[in-house]
């Protein structure tokens, strides 16, 4: 049978995504696997009617590809897919939303703000930055409350920055999240589902040049050293460990999913997000955690496709 990998898209990720799509098209043909690339537009609803792939596998990062969307089409066609469902990826796509259950269920995340664009309107623009700043204190980090590739993501250290950064936010979308800073060293948890159920794979250490892991940082090989496994604790590399599987489980995503979170220098771990569709490429932190488990991209994802099809 055919596997379609769906890649590109028309979100800000489309370039991650191709670059994801490429690797992982190619693991799975090493595999054995026969594969499709598609590139993801407005035909894939015929495209999926006439070509009938035996399942999908999502590589599309961002907008559609990420927030339930393009998983919605496949589930009302009845496409095997590998990846989350539309419901878990709507919430995961959601910051404030993913933030909410995670620290519901008893985990630390930064403390933050949703602000809607219209509440700059209606309450007036230096009010609700002094507010913001007195709740978070600074540094603190503005991000769209939905994307990707820290696109739009601003490290904030002086108020005088604070209008420019919101209007670099709020051109990726309606709503900014702001983040109270958390000093110490970012970390990326892979979790993969296999027969017995989710497991952590190791911690990846991310130590980017400039100190921040921007979306250069992110992309451009040699800017950014990575630790797999990440050097922490073996009570601090649980914690991570523990924190993942709990944000996947939660949250309700399937087949594999990376929590990104930040050790503080006391060792205490903080969640920042869940991505239900992980950069695969050579660059991203999911490929190199499947390498320090002693496994691979198409090892995993040729599983995941033959579990899906059953
Ligand atoms: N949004 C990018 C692709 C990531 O999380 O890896
Ligand atoms: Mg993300």
């Amino acid at each position: 049978g055919t596997v379609a990998v769906l890649a590109g898209g028309l979100s800000h990720e489309r370039d991650v995504s191709l670059r994801s799509g490429r690797r992982l098209s190619v693991a799975l043909r090493d595999q054995g696997l026969t594969v499709q690339e598609w590139d993801t537009d407005a035909s894939l609803l015929d495209r999926l009617k006439t070509e009938k792939p035996d399942a999908a596998v999502v590589a599309l990062h961002g907008g559609e590809g990420e927030n339930g969307s393009i998983q919605t089409v496949l589930e009302m066609l009845g496409v095997p897919f590998v990846g989350t469902s539309s419901r878990g990826c709507r919430r995961a796509w959601d910051k404030p939303i993913a933030k909410a259950l995670v620290s519901k269920a008893g985990f630390s995340t930064p403390d933050w703000v949703a602000l809607p664009h219209s509440t700059f309107r209606e309450l007036g623009a230096q009010p609700v930055l002094d507010a913001m700043v007195e709740r978070l204190g600074l540094p603190l980090i503005l991000k769209p409350d939905q994307g990707g590739s820290a696109l739009g993501a601003q490290v904030v250290r002086d108020a005088a920055d604070l209008p420019a950064a919101m209007v670099g936010c709020f051109a990726y979308g309606d709503t900014v999240l702001a983040e109270r800073f958390i000093d110490g060293v970012e970390v990326a948890v892979t979790v993969v589902e296999y027969e017995d159920g989710p497991k952590a794979l190791p911690a990846v250490e991310i130590v980017p040049e400039g100190g921040v892991y921007d979306y250069t940082a992110r992309y451009t090989a040699g800017l950014t050293d990575f630790f797999a496994p990440a050097r922490l604790s073996e009570e601090v590399a649980e914690a991570v460990s523990d924190l993942a599987v709990s944000a996947h489980t939660l949250l309700g995503l399937r087949d594999i999913s990376r929590t990104d979170a930040v050790v503080a220098s006391d060792g205490t771990v903080h969640f920042l997000e869940v991505n239900s569709s992980p950069g695969l490429t050579e660059t991203s932190t999911v490929p190199m955690a499947l390498e320090a488990a002693g496994t691979s991209l198409g090892a995993v994802f040729t599983d995941l496709v033959q579990r899906a099809v059953q």
